[in-house]
């Protein structure tokens, strides 16, 4: 891709538009198009889109976004940023994302303060967004997707972002469409929604210096967006060399016998684009510095789960408030799932997980 790169960097530096402009309005328009919706708009990270997002729904102190607490900071930070609160629903194990089972707690888990549901497409897999949607429309709640980690994912042949109200990507460079830096885009396919965050992306003004709301700068870089229009067009391939890598870990772990091992499943009706590959043991730290030892990266998604986190202490939770999360913070390991990863470097990792005897 090198020289398509840097072409659409020269392309960007002739011009000198470097905020806005034709890039990131391509950008907008190709992703909003690849994620079947009809309005994106760029913004500087995957946090601001969540921010955005939540700005646009006039998210005010004391009002209730409920969420799951295994998932990356941004997806409460963003909530707390705003004076709201963060009621965590807990997670399928089997999935990681948010338990919408009739038992699983979403539906009681509801306020009169509560104003939204901000499910997070985990790893790459979509949430149940059927009985979400349901319950939001029943109790008129807004549904924001944390798809940070899903562009492209499908639920019933629909794309992470476009059944929501509202749907917040990441272009961080470890995700499957990754930048050269930050970068972000929220989508939406109600014209109003879209265009209330487009105005928070510049202050909240319109005209210029003319301010109806207080927005912030939450732009994305014409230099960025160039260099991701590029890469959306490989974007299908790299997706499906995770897949394929996905497919033959799966083929090798079996071949080996590693029953013990538990390994991503993949729920029905879905396109998993795997931007994570997480497996579940229970020797996880032993396991990861054996890895190391053996030069095999890896990197642990996520070791505290946010209900614990200390900044959240004021919440009042506790160990044992939401058991599938805290185990899943306590077992789980990504390997390297990257689209370029060689057939005999997997053979090796599960070779080396083998012979760990840690499973
Ligand atoms: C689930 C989830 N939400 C939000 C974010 C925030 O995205 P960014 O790092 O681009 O701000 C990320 C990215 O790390 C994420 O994985």
């Amino acid at each position: 891709m090198r020289d398509e790169i840097r072409a659409a960097i020269d392309r960007v530096v002739e011009s000198q538009i470097f905020i806005n402009g034709s890039e990131v309005e391509g950008l907008e328009e190709e992703v909003a198009a690849y994620s079947q919706c009809r309005y994106g708009i760029g913004v500087s990270s995957g946090t601001d889109a969540l921010l955005a997002a939540l700005m646009a729904i006039d998210i005010r102190p004391g009002d209730e976004i409920i969420t799951s607490p295994y998932t990356f900071f941004a997806t409460a930070g963003t909530i707390w940023r705003l004076g709201a609160r963060p009621v965590f629903v807990d997670i399928d194990p089997l999935t990681y994302n948010m338990d919408t089972s009739p038992s699983g707690g979403l539906e009681a888990a509801i306020t009169p303060r509560t104003r939204a549901i901000m499910p997070v497409h985990l790893y790459g897999q979509m949430a149940e967004m059927d009985p979400i949607m349901e319950i939001a429309a029943k109790h008129k709640l807004i549904v924001i997707e944390d798809a940070a980690q899903a562009i492209g994912s499908e639920y019933k042949g629909r794309r992470a972002g476009s059944i929501g109200h509202l749907g917040c990507f990441s272009f961080f460079p470890s995700k499957n469409l990754g930048g050269f830096g930050d970068g972000g885009m929220v989508t939406a396919n109600d014209e109003a929604l879209a265009e209330r965050v487009r105005l928070l992306r510049g202050h909240g003004a319109f005209p210029k210096y003319y301010h109806k709301f207080v927005g912030g700068n939450f732009r994305l870089d014409a230099l960025q967006a160039a260099v991701l229009r590029v890469k959306l067009k490989y974007l299908d391939s790299w997706s499906a060399g995770r897949q394929r890598n996905a497919a033959i870990y799966r083929e090798l772990f079996a071949k080996a016998g590693l029953d013990q091992v538990g390994l991503p499943m993949e729920a029905g009706q879905r396109r998993h684009i795997y931007n994570q590959f997480v497996i579940r043991v229970t020797k996880r730290d032993e396991l990861i510095a054996h890895l190391k030892k053996n030069q095999i990266g890896t990197e642990i998604y996520y070791p505290v789960p946010l209900h614990l986190q200390e900044c959240f202490a004021s919440l009042g939770h506790q160990q044992g408030d939401y058991p599938a999360s805290e185990r899943a913070a306590t077992e789980t390991i990504a390997l390297p799932i990257y689209p370029e990863l060689s057939d005999a470097d997997k053979s090796r990792i599960v070779e080396v997980i083998a012979s760990s005897g840690l499973v």
